[in-house]
């Protein structure tokens, strides 16, 4: 049945979205946790990779009339006794979705989704070449014996947690408006992906700061609220704004080391967005009537036959 093929790649995807979505969590605990730089780099590069499959998967998720799981995410597996012992767990990751990956695109027929999971195979399996490669190479990276726990570092390191944790969440709520606005309101669609990709820079700052001092990021999967209606994004963005900026300020005025006060001013300056929201709310470029006929010519439309 064909409406069977359309849930069953929703049902797939989204499975596929919470692999990815810890593929990355764990990709950059490790390369935080091994601090060093050429390490750091490929390992963060990959994750980028993983940021544009689960973007592949979440856009035709939507396409199909579902809604991206981006809130939820698999196991992650984050400590291991050795450098190689951690990289070993980035090569499992990889093979088990190569392997899932290769199973789904078997039991779909619609092309477009197949062409999806193609994509990613061969990503997956670059990455679980390069990865094998970084097991080699960390063997000679000295482990950072633990120094002793310095009280007030510690409390300055739990202040920086908890912006983290909220970086977090809003690019996950960012992220799953761009992807249910995209076809809706394109334009917007692509204002709040740029903030999540901001947020995404702040994420890394914030996390080399804490792994700088000798300390673990965390990264618990924060409670986030999934919103899709064009008016409510704006007002939660325009209210983030100015509330983002009040506590980053008053952060940095609590942190007496000027390098992390600057990075934590600089973020509450760039809660600012460049562009005037509002603008977009009326002059959706497509309406609803339009998205559909995309949607429809897209793909899956003939496939499918949705509305007869
Ligand atoms: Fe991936
Ligand atoms: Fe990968």
């Amino acid at each position: 049945m064909r409406d069977l093929e359309r849930e069953k790649i929703i049902q797939y995807f989204n499975y596929n979205i919470t692999l990815e979505h810890s593929a990355i969590i764990q990709y950059l605990f490790h390369a935080y946790t091994i601090g060093d730089a050429e390490t750091e780099n490929e390992l963060e590069e990959i994750a980028r990779e993983e940021m544009k499959h689960l973007r592949m998967f979440a856009h035709k998720v939507v396409e199909l009339g579902g809604k991206p799981a981006i809130f939820d995410r698999a196991a992650v597996f984050l400590n291991a006794p050795t450098y190689e012992d951690l990289i070993q767990l980035d090569i499992d990751a990889e093979l088990m979705a190569i392997q899932e990956y290769k199973r789904q695109r078997d039991e779909i027929t619609e092309e477009s989704a197949k062409k999806i999971l193609t994509r990613a195979i061969e990503d997956e399996t670059a990455h679980s070449v390069i990865f094998k490669k970084m097991k080699e190479n960390v063997k000679n990276i000295v482990k950072n014996g633990s120094s002793e726990i310095d009280e007030n570092m510690a409390k300055v390191v739990q202040l920086l947690n908890t912006v983290l944790q909220k970086q977090y969440q809003k690019i996950l709520e960012h992220l799953f408006q761009s992807f249910m606005l995209r076809h809706k309101n394109p334009i917007l669609s692509d204002e709040v992906e740029q903030k999540a990709i901001d947020q995404m820079k702040h994420f890394g700052w914030i996390a080399e700061e804490i792994s700088e001092k000798g300390f673990s990021i965390d990264v618990n999967l924060p409670k986030a609220k999934p919103m899709e209606n064009p008016q409510d994004i704006i007002k939660a963005v325009k209210e983030e704004e100015i509330t983002a900026k009040k506590e980053f300020q008053e952060i940095s005025s609590k942190v007496e080391s000027p390098d992390l006060s600057w990075i934590l001013q600089r973020i509450a300056d760039r809660e600012i967005h460049y562009t005037d929201l509002e603008r977009f709310l009326n002059s959706n470029d497509v309406d609803a009537k339009m998205a559909s006929e995309i949607v429809k010519a897209f793909t899956v439309g003939s496939l499918f036959k949705r509305g007869g």
